[in-house]
């Protein structure tokens, strides 16, 4: 037996004899919070060429969600009211999203942030779509000037997280699905839970996590973005953590210090996460399905921004959202939901939703503005 292994099995023959108790007081805590200290507004002097409200503007943006965390968004300074929002070709999931539409579902999202908060500072925001292609680097274009502040509640951007675990088994209200859908501009369909589509919509959630979790270059791909060590958490502030999985307490915490990136690639991940896929069907008030009017970049930036607008709608409303994407990525799952829909129904997201009777701290992690804002 090696070291690794002989730890591994000192840790599970450990905790059999004391209890989960002692470790679990040891594995509340907060990993944003603790690396980003985010009740620290930042200092807007970090970058000159920004402008007095430049750097807020992109701090508050970047909690927009992207596809495994990746944040895959630059942005040019050309000057401090003349900014280039673009794609980092670093970043994109070459694997599971080989058609880059969710790199652009992603830098829409971050728009609409960047857009909110500017106009929380007193800036309008005039975006144009300078992309051609899915792969084009310079993406949007946003022209500030100065404009009465508005009363956008940033706090929401902070406070929005993507939830898994805890949600209500009962269907949505009307009046918000009506909320839902006036943020989407009506692209939506929402399929309570127990109906034939909610069904349907299970059965290829299950499906294609399945079908994805066996490709190797998919969970190759994927170990690429699951930071399991606090070290690299903090190194690249990306990612997927532990925490971010929702892979808490105990098991949190034997992940953190027993597990590294190749283990995602073992049949016993693999399972436990098919497991957890299978309980999470059963529970929530359904699905939500936005859908576009085409598959332009203009399409999917915009579908991006109202993905953000609904996001931090549920937020207020403390309704839990969950991508769940492995059936738009995979061909057989695509295939399935194209036959069971209309013609001329493009589905951009396929969300999870649900009451919560708490809404969770968010988790996820945040590269610093400096880091993505090129000068
Ligand atoms: C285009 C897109 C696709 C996503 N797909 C999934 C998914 O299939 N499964 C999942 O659990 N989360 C998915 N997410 C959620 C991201 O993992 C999440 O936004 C990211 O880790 C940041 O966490 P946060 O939303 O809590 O801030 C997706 C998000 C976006 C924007």
């Amino acid at each position: 037996m090696n070291r690794r292994n002989f730890l591994k099995k000192s840790v599970a023959a450990t905790t059999l004899v004391i209890g989960p108790g002692m470790f679990l007081s040891a594995c509340g805590r907060n990993l944003r919070s603790e690396l980003m200290g985010i009740d620290q507004i930042p200092d807007d002097h970090a970058i000159e060429t920004l402008g007095p409200h430049g750097y807020k503007i992109l701090y508050y943006a970047s909690f927009a969600p992207s596809g495994h965390n990746s944040q895959p968004w630059f942005v040019r300074i050309n000057t401090s009211l003349d900014w280039v929002v673009g794609s980092d070709a670093d970043r994109f999931l070459k694997t599971v999203d080989g058609s880059n539409r969710e790199t652009l579902l992603s830098l829409g999202a971050f728009v609409e942030n960047l857009v909110q908060a500017a106009g929380a500072f007193g800036y309008a925001a005039k975006t144009t779509v300078i992309a051609k292609d899915r792969f084009d680097s310079d993406v949007v274009r946003v022209r500030l000037s100065k404009s009465t502040a508005l009363n956008i509640p940033l706090h929401r951007m902070v406070a929005r997280r993507t939830v898994k675990s805890h949600l209500q088994s009962k269907e949505l209200k009307s009046s918000d699905v009506k909320a839902f859908s006036k943020s989407v501009g009506g692209h939506l369909f929402y399929f309570p839970r127990g109906t034939e589509h909610a069904n349907f919509m299970n059965k290829e959630a299950v499906e294609n996590y399945r079908i994805q979790s066996d490709n190797k270059k998919a969970m190759e791909e994927l170990a690429a973005w699951i930071r399991f060590k606090d070290r690299d958490a903090k190194r690249f502030r990306d990612g997927l953590t532990p925490e971010a999985m929702e892979i808490t307490g105990l098991a949190g915490w034997y992940v953190r210090h027993f597990m590294d990136n190749k283990d995602v690639l073992s049949k016993s991940f693999n399972d436990k996460g098919f497991q957890k896929i299978q309980e999470q069907v059963t529970q929530g008030a359904g699905w939500l399905v936005i859908t576009s009017d085409g598959n332009t970049v203009k399409d999917l930036i915009e579908t991006g921004r109202r993905f953000q607008r609904m996001a931090l709608t549920a937020r207020q409303k403390m309704i839990a959202i969950h991508p769940m994407t492995q059936a738009l990525e995979e061909t057989h799952g695509q295939k399935n939901i194209r036959d069971n829909h209309g013609p001329g129904v493009i589905p951009q997201f396929m969300l999870r939703v649900g009451y919560l009777n708490k809404y969770p701290d968010p988790v996820s992690l945040r590269r610093p503005v400096e880091w993505f804002v090129r000068v």
